[in-house]
């Protein structure tokens, strides 16, 4: 069983099709779902909000990781939370109060996570690593699916980890394929997010398992 955690997002299935597409994914040993919640503020898209995690929570029993690209993030992890997330990411450049969002979202028993756009530095989140159990690192610009690997973001990677108590999930997003997943698994992160490199492959589960191998 590998260690690396594999979150394919949802974004780049196919929504009309979407529990055949996380079947796929559960089927070829992917351990949790990637789901992007984009508000059109945050972030220049929109996506999908409480009810779709409503309905994915009762057919799946992946963990669901719920990546929250939007403003005012406190306003939504109670609803969020009782939809039946597994894991909220607030992003750093959204919060007023760090400290508070997390302390909120462990107050439902849930995993807290905080992400870092491509122009923040991984500075940002060091006084936080003993309370969050998930840093996620975007290694493109959030908004889209599709996008190329920035190098440059993945350098953080190091940083945190050797900062990090020893549990700490170091997560990545954005342009991730079997590529690039080595590059930041060996910087020292666990958790890889893949949207276009799995649904948009001929052979989903041939790349979930490179996934998991690298
Ligand atoms: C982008 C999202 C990602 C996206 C990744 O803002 O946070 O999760 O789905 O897609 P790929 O893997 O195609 O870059
Ligand atoms: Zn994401």
């Amino acid at each position: 069983m590998s260690d690396i955690i594999i979150s394919p997002s949802i974004l780049s299935a196919d929504f009309a099709n979407l529990e055949r597409d996380i079947r796929r994914v559960e089927e070829a040993g992917a351990q949790w779902l990637h789901i992007d919640v984009m508000d059109g503020h945050f972030v220049p898209n929109i996506t999908i909000g409480v009810p779709v995690v409503e309905s994915i929570r009762k057919i799946t029993k992946l963990s669901l990781d719920v990546h929250l690209m939007i403003e005012n993030p406190e306003k939504y992890i109670e609803p969020f939370a009782n939809a039946g997330a597994d894991i909220l990411t607030f992003h750093y450049e959204a919060s007023k109060d760090v400290n508070a969002l997390i302390k909120l979202i462990k107050s439902y028993n849930i995993k807290a996570g905080m992400s870092i756009k491509p122009k923040t530095s991984a500075d940002v989140v060091l006084p936080y690593l003993n309370d969050l159990d998930l840093v996620l690192i975007m290694t493109v610009e959030p908004g889209f699916g599709g996008q190329k690997f920035m190098n440059d973001c993945a350098k953080k990677i190091a940083l945190i980890r050797k900062n990090a108590p020893k549990n700490l999930i170091i997560q990545v997003d954005g342009g991730i394929n079997a590529e690039t997943a080595r590059i930041c698994t060996a910087l020292g992160a666990n958790s890889l997010v893949a949207g276009n490199y799995i649904y948009k492959s001929e052979d989903i589960q041939s790349s979930v398992k490179a996934l998991l191998q690298s």
